[in-house]
C-alpha cells in the first residue's frame, strides 16, 4: 500500500522554495487521498546550534505553515520528530548499517561542512541515516521533495537494500523519490545559478512565506534579470537561469505549465511581467500568511495537534521498530 512521508526543517523562515517544492505539493497530494505523514524535523535542525527558545518557536510556527498551506490534521498526520521517538531509534540501526564512505560524498554534508569538516557536529554527517530513518520507520514509499533532496533519497534506498542484504530479509521498502511540477528547484532572486534558501546572506534572495505584500513586490521588482523580452516558447529560456526562474515560480503559482505561461506572457518586458508575478504572489501567499499569524495565536491549540499527531504516528512505528529490532537479534 502506498504511503507517503515527508519532512521539513524548523530552522528560520519558510520560503517560496519550501512552499513550491514541498508545501504545495504536500497539499495537491493529500487530495489524492493516500495515507500522508508531515514531520518537523527537530532533531535535523540541531545538527547546527539552534537556540532552544528559537527551536520551539520555529516548530510550532512550521506547524502553522503546513496547516495553512493545506495539510489537514484530520486527513494527514502532522508530527514533531522528536515526539515520535523511533525515528531516533531506527537512525541508529542505521548509523550501524550506512558507511562512513557514503556520507562523505553526501554534496549538502560537503557544502555545509566546508573546509572545516573536524569542527561540524557528528549529526551533521549522520544527518541522512536520520532522514532514512524518517522514512523507513513508516515503510513510506514515496516521498514528495524538492530537487535538493535526490541525494539523500538514493541513500535512504541503498540503506534500506543493504539492511535487506545484510540480514536477509525483504523488510524495508525501496522508496521512490517525488520530484515533480516546475518548481521543484527555485532558485535565488539574486543570483540564477544558487538555489533559493534560508541560509543564503541576502534576505532579497528569498521571498519568505511572512513577508508582506510590499515586501515582496519590492523583492520581485529588484530580482536579477537580462535585459531581453520574455520568449513565447520554453526553449527560449535556455542559458536564461533568471528569466526561467521567474517563469517557473509563476507557472507552479498559477498551477500552469511552462508552455501556459508563456503562451500569455511571451514578448512581455521584465518590467510588466515582474509585477504581475507579485500580485500572483500576494493572491496566493497572502492567505497563507493571515492563516499562520491566526494559528501562531494560540499555542495549545498547535501542540495539542502535534500531540495527536505523535500517538497516531506511533500506531505505525512501534510494531516496525519492534520488528526491526527481533530481525537485527536484540533480546525484548
Ligand atoms: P529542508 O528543510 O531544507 O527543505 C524542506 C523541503 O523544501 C524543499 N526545498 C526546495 N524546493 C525547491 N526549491 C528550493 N529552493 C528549495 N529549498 C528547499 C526541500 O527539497 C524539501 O523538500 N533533509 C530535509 C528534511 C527531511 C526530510 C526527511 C525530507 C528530513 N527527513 C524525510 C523528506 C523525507 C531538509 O533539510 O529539507
Amino acid at each position: 500500500t502506498p504511503r507517503v512521508f515527508s519532512g521539513i526543517q524548523p530552522s528560520g523562515d519558510l520560503h517560496l522554495g519550501n512552499y513550491l517544492g514541498a508545501l504545495k505539493r504536500f497539499a495537491d497530494a493529500q487530495e489524492q487521498g493516500v495515507q500522508s505523514i508531515y514531520c518537523m524535523v527537530d532533531l535535523h535542525a540541531i545538527t547546527v546550534p539552534q537556540k532552544p527558545d528559537d527551536l520551539k518557536r520555529s516548530t510550532r510556527e512550521l506547524c502553522a505553515g503546513f496547516i495553512a498551506s493545506g495539510i489537514d490534521p484530520e486527513k494527514s498526520i502532522l508530527i514533531n520528530q522528536s515526539q515520535v521517538p523511533e525515528h531516533a531509534q531506527l537512525a541508529w540501526i542505521f548509523n550501524c548499517v550506512a558507511r562512513m564512505g557514503w556520507m562523505g560524498r553526501m554534496t549538502q554534508w560537503k557544502d555545509k561542512a566546508g573546509k572545516n569538516a573536524e569542527a561540524a557536529s557528528l549529526g551533521l554527517f549522520a544527518y541522512p541515516a536520520l532522514m532514512a530513518a524518517d522514512i523507513l520507520i513508516y515503510h513510506a514509499t514515496h516521498v514528495p521533495v524538492g530537487e535538493d533532496q535526490k541525494q539523500h533519497l538514493e541513500l535512504t534506498r541503498d540503506i534500506a537494500a543493504k539492511f535487506n542484504h545484510d540480514y536477509g530479509v525483504d523488510f524495508f521498502p525501496l522508496t521512490e523519490p517525488v520530484i515533480e511540477g516546475a518548481a521543484t528547484r527555485v532558485m535565488s532572486l539574486r543570483d540564477g545559478s544558487k538555489k533559493m534558501s534560508k541560509s543564503d546572506p541576502s534576505p532579497a534572495s528569498r521571498i519568505n512565506l511572512t513577508d508582506d505584500a510590499d515586501t515582496i513586490a519590492k523583492k520581485f521588482r529588484k530580482a536579477k534579470t537580462d535585459p531581453d523580452a520574455l520568449p513565447s516558447e520554453a526553449e527560449g529560456l535556455k542559458d536564461r537561469p533568471e528569466a526561467r526562474n521567474l517563469v517557473n515560480i509563476y507557472a507552479a503559482l498559477s498551477d500552469q505549465t511552462i508552455d501556459q505561461v508563456l503562451a500569455e506572457v511571451g514578448g512581455q518586458q521584465f518590467g510588466t511581467f515582474k509585477p504581475a508575478l507579485a500580485e500572483l504572489a500576494v493572491s496566493k501567499l497572502g492567505p497563507i500568511t493571515a492563516e499562520m499569524q491566526r494559528l501562531m495565536a494560540d499555542e495549545t491549540e498547535i501542540d495539542r495537534i502535534l500531540a495527536r499527531g505523535a500517538e497516531q504516528a506511533r500506531e505505525i512505528t512501534a510494531p516496525i521498530l519492534k520488528r526491526t529490532y527481533e530481525i537485527v537479534g536484540m533480546v525484548g
